[in-house]
């Protein structure tokens, strides 16, 4: 639904690629599927990053608000007419870890995920992809994926460095293992909406533990 393609300033790029590249190192080996284990993608996801730089996460923080402000929001015509907050985290592998298991983002307020290449050693390799349904009769195989029952076909879009997709939240989408020896980087994340107005009606947003809410108040 969005996309463009954006560097991080040089300095902000190079500290985040070694901070990355160090941690990846003490990954751990995880248990996949029957019988097989992998070494584990580095990822700050469900981490607080408390063990990363502060001038490093303001600067990614203030980065990503300037972008989504002055283009991503603004360009979906998003920005004038709601509240929300983003969050982001950041992953690297290289050829000795797993890919990441088809998977969405919604859980009730995400409304955009999106996903940010800071850094693809090997130009264009297709990682990562979304989900297309399929006919009826079609045979898994390369360039397919059976999940939870269905057979889907992969869709990857442009994944050089420096681009950034953005997608509705509830697409689901996997990343296959990178072949790069080198540290492949993503930062990624969501826009999650608060409230949101079109003229009409105001929707308000409210979680109480799993139970998400939406209040809608009709304007007149
Ligand atoms: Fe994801």
């Amino acid at each position: 639904m969005w996309h463009d393609n954006v560097s991080l300033p040089r300095d902000l790029y190079d500290k985040i690629c070694s901070i990355v590249s160090d941690k990846l190192v003490g990954t751990r080996t995880v248990h996949v599927s029957n019988n097989d284990t992998g070494k584990l993608y580095y990822t700050t996801y469900g981490e607080d990053g408390s063990d990363w730089p502060e001038d490093v996460i303001e600067q990614i923080s203030e980065f990503y608000e300037q972008l989504f402000v002055s283009k991503m929001m603004f360009q979906l015509g998003l920005l004038e007419r709601s509240e929300w907050k983003f969050n982001y985290w950041i992953q690297g592998s290289n050829c000795d870890t797993i890919g990441h298991k088809p998977h969405t983002h919604f859980s009730g307020n995400e409304i955009i995920s999106w996903c940010h290449i800071i850094k693809a050693p090997i130009p264009d390799e297709p990682c990562f992809h979304f989900f297309r349904n399929t006919p009826e009769g079609t045979i898994d195989g390369e360039g397919y994926r059976t999940v939870f029952g269905s057979v889907y076909e992969k869709l990857y879009p442009e994944q050089k460095t420096g681009d950034i997709n953005a997608w509705p939240a509830w697409s689901m989408h996997a990343v296959d293992a990178t072949s790069s020896k080198e540290t492949r980087i993503v930062i990624a994340g969501n826009i999650s909406l608060e409230k949101m107005t079109d003229g009409e009606s105001l929707m308000q947003h409210k979680r109480d533990g799993m139970t998400v809410t939406w209040n809608i108040k009709e304007l007149s």
